[in-house]
């Protein structure tokens, strides 16, 4: 029961990010379950519709996703712009500064939402937390040359992601640590702090704040 309400949730906030979807727009696509509705959601809507978007995505999944539900998808490079990005998240605190990364494609996430003219977040109310790291490891993509030596300098408890017991690997061919810290306090001198460590590419605290905040319950979507 809670499984199958949390999925309406999911669908609700995603459904509701579609008021935002504007004819003519590059859309930056998330990773994940909430963002997998909205990615065939939109299609829907652009066959309804016949509405000219493109679109790039944060995933090699999402992307197989999009194109199978009709979304054009374009490559980052040829493109000035992105309108709109829109994505889900683990962790949302009271501020919008999230924890990202579950699914493991932290770093393109990150580069679609804080290039995107609008951000917006679609998450379940379970993702809304006091403070982040309260329910979640930080996930920190690494180059796999250097991931002991990344996993040494951090003082915090943290472990290497497997998948099938072999090192989970990311679609820019890096692994993850998942690092657990007891405290946050400051989120946008973390963010910094982690990326300063030769052999991070990128860690999974988001402090660019979302423009909106879409929270989906199992009957209806509100903003935060
Ligand atoms: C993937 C992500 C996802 O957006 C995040 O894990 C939320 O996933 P879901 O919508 O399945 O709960 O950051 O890297």
């Amino acid at each position: 029961m809670i499984y199958m309400n949390r999925a309406l949730s999911k669908l609700n906030a995603a459904k509701k990010a579609l008021e935002f979807v504007e004819d003519g727009m590059i859309v930056g696509l998330g990773s994940g379950s909430t963002a997998s509705y909205f990615i065939r959601f939109l299609g829907e809507k652009i066959r309804k519709e016949g509405l000219r978007i493109k679109a790039v995505s944060s995933s090699l999944e999402s992307e197989r996703l999009a194109k199978g539900s009709g979304v054009e998808v374009v490559d980052m490079n040829n493109i000035k712009k992105i309108d709109l990005a829109v994505d889900g998240a683990d962790e949302v605190d009271e501020n919008g500064f999230l924890i990202k990364g579950k699914g493991g494609c932290l770093t393109r996430e990150k580069i679609i939402d804080y290039a995107a003219e609008k951000f917006i977040i679609i998450v379940d109310e379970s993702k809304l937390v006091k403070r982040l790291g309260e329910k979640n490891p930080v996930p920190v993509e690494v180059i796999p040359f250097a991931w002991r030596l990344v996993k040494r300098r951090l003082s915090e408890d943290s472990s290497l992601r497997t998948k099938d017991n072999n090192p989970y690997v990311t679609d820019n061919g890096n692994y993850i640590l998942d690092v657990r810290f007891r405290r946050i306090k400051d989120p946008v001198k973390l963010e910094k702090d982690l990326n300063s460590i030769p052999g991070v590419i990128e860690n999974g605290i988001f402090t660019r704040k979302p423009d909106k905040i879409i929270v989906g319950k199992s009957n209806k979507a509100f903003i935060k």
